[in-house]
Parts: C-alpha cells; sequence; structure tokens
C-alpha cells in the first residue's frame, strides 16, 4: 500500500500499548523510556500515527518546543519494517510538519546518531542539514542535531 492508501491521526492515549509492543522489534534494540508514555498521555496530540484498516504502520512522537515556539521537534519516529521504503516514514514527517506550520513553527529538527546509517539517511533524503555535537546527550554519546525550514 502507498502512503496515500494509508490514514494518519493524532496520536489517544490507547496507542501506548500497540506502539509499546513493537518498538523494540522495529528500531532492531531495546528503546527504553525513549518511548514514553507521556508522548501519548500528555503530547498525543502533537505525535502523528500511520495505518490501514486500524493497524498501526508507524508513529512519530513529537511537539512544538517551549523554549523556542518557532521549533517543531520530532523526538522518535519508527515505521514497521514490512512497510519500509515506501514513503511511509516521509509521510509521517509530512503529516507533522504540517500541522507545526500550521500552528506557526517555521523549523524542525530530529537528532540521529551519527552510527545509524539509516536514520541519517533518511533525514538527508529529507533535506534536512545535520551538524555533528560530541557528547550532546553525555561523554561518548555524540548526535547529529537535524534541521531544515517548514514546510517540509
Ligand atoms: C527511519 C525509518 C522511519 C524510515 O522509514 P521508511 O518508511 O522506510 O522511509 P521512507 O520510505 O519514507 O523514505 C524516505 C526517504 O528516506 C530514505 N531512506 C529511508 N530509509 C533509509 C535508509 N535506511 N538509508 C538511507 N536512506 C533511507 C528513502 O530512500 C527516501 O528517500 P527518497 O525519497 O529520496 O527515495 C525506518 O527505517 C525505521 O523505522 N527505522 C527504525 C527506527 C529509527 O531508526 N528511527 C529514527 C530514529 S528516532
Amino acid at each position: 500500500m502507498t502512503p496515500a492508501e494509508h490514514a494518519t491521526r493524532p496520536l489517544p492515549p490507547a496507542d501506548y500499548d500497540d506502539a509499546r509492543a513493537v518498538a523494540d522489534e522495529w528500531f532492531g534494540h531495546p528503546v527504553g523510556l525513549t518511548m514514553h508514555r507521556l508522548f501519548f498521555d500528555q503530547l498525543g496530540p502533537s505525535g502523528v500515527w500511520i495505518g490501514a484498516e486500524g493497524r498501526m504502520a508507524g508513529v512519530l512522537l513529537g511537539l512544538a518546543s517551549e523554549a523556542q515556539p518557532e521549533l517543531a521537534y520530532v523526538h522518535f519516529h519508527m515505521v514497521d519494517p514490512a512497510l519500509r521504503g515506501r514513503g511511509l516514514g516521509a509521510a509521517l514527517y509530512r503529516e507533522f510538519g504540517r500541522r507545526m506550520h500550521a500552528r506557526g513553527c517555521t523549523r524542525i529538527r530530529a537528532l540521529a546518531q551519527p552510527d545509524r546509517v539509516g536514520s541519517v539517511g533518511f533525514h538527508e533524503a529529507l533535506g534536512f542539514s545535520g551538524a555533528l555535537h560530541p557528547d550532546y546527550m553525555g561523554p561518548g554519546a555524540d548526535r547529529i542535531v537535524f534541521e531544515r525550514v517548514l514546510p517540509l
């Protein structure tokens, strides 16, 4: 199925259980509290669910920055491995970017671990520019801070 055949919507709290059940498998490693329940219970209206016929194909957890109101921030996103390479990840970003732009955000930011080539390639393909920040998340935990303008 193409992105056009999938629906998008915000995340109600009830999506947490579905997302939690697949997150470690879809990422390929334990994600721990990176996928915190607060992104569903408190920030769900900012997040994006994508799927078809009620079945989740991907999720994006994000928010509009309180510190920088013009900044939309993607915390986490994942797509079902069986459905990758069809534009669903880009569709999650487009929907999030559309909503954030409508509420006044002009930039979008996301972090990537330098060694996670899939995440790096994805953001570059979507037109993000990245700057390497050594020790960004603590000693030895470098991150690439990706940004671009909205709309996507
Ligand atoms: C990253 C991820 C969300 C991409 O989802 P996807 O649905 O396969 O992405 P899309 O099909 O929408 O691809 C969009 C663009 O990114 C590129 N891209 C996607 N995965 C890529 C990869 N592994 N390496 C290089 N480029 C990639 C695509 O080629 C496409 O570019 P194009 O438009 O120029 O063809 C998915 O691989 C995933 O869930 N990974 C595990 C979780 C993760 O790492 N999340 C990010 C950190 S929070």
